[in-house]
């Protein structure tokens, strides 16, 4: 007997399944999301982020930062993502529309930094973290990127952008460390981190959480 059309009916439709399941059922769900315009505002939410964001996020990439930070903050009672403030709502699709490359991450060695841009709103503050955690975060185990930084000496006047660091770390009299043009975009891609807005679709069907909707209403 020939079974080729067997054979061939078998595969097509092995193939078909995969493909609505893993390809159009995605495309259903995410692919038709668009941009929020708030009325009150006119801003089309989520907002783009800079070109020097964007720079940044290409040093993210590079440097591995997401081997060690996710960039997805889970519902309440699915973790405590909420509770350590990495968040004030879970994520959604739509947050992640305008990137073409999602830098969700898959693990947590580091806090979430879904809403870094939030939470440290201080360029100052991520320049010093960068050139080494503990001057701002005493006993952390991230490793220091002091190499973003460049150490020179100060010609004229010193840099407004020198790193002011304490006399443990500052560099000898005439000297100043400033940030490279890597790490000043990977802290505009970090201060763009961000998702405070509330889209009204997303807030009355995904925010409300399991216990505080005990009816289970979507
Ligand atoms: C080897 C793992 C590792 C890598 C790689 C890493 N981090 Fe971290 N990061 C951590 C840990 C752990 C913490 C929390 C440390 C603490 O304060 O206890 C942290 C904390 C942070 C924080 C502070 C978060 C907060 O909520 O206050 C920021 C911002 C951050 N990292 C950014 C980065 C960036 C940007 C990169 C890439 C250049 C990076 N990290 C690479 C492990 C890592």
């Amino acid at each position: 007997m020939n079974r080729a059309p067997l054979l061939f009916l078998g595969a097509f439709f092995a193939v078909a399944f995969s493909w609505t399941g893993i390809i159009l059922s995605n495309q259903i769900a995410y692919g038709k999301l668009t941009p929020v315009i708030d009325q009150s505002d006119n801003k089309a939410y989520p907002l783009p982020i800079s070109g020097q964001a964007q720079q940044g996020k290409l040093v993210y990439q590079d440097l591995g930062c997401m081997y060690c930070h996710t960039q997805q903050v889970r519902r309440p009672g699915y973790g405590a993502d909420d509770l350590r403030g990495w968040g004030d709502r879970q994520s959604v699709a739509r947050d992640y529309i305008r990137e073409q490359r999602v830098l969700l991450g898959t693990m947590r060695t580091g806090p979430d930094l879904r809403n870094i841009g939030a939470r440290q709103t201080s360029t100052e503050w991520h320049y010093l973290h960068l050139y080494d955690p503990q001057l701002t975060s005493a006993g952390s185990n991230m490793p220091p990127f002091a190499f973003l930084f460049e150490k020179r000496k100060i010609v004229g006047e010193p840099s407004p952008k020198a790193l002011r660091l304490p006399p443990a770390y500052a560099p000898e009299a005439g000297w100043e460390i400033v940030p490279t043009e890597r790490a000043e975009s990977l802290v505009t891609y970090l201060l763009s981190l961000k998702d405070t807005y509330t889209y009204p679709d997303e807030a009355r069907r995904v925010y409300v959480a399991p216990a505080a909707n005990p009816e289970g209403k979507k």
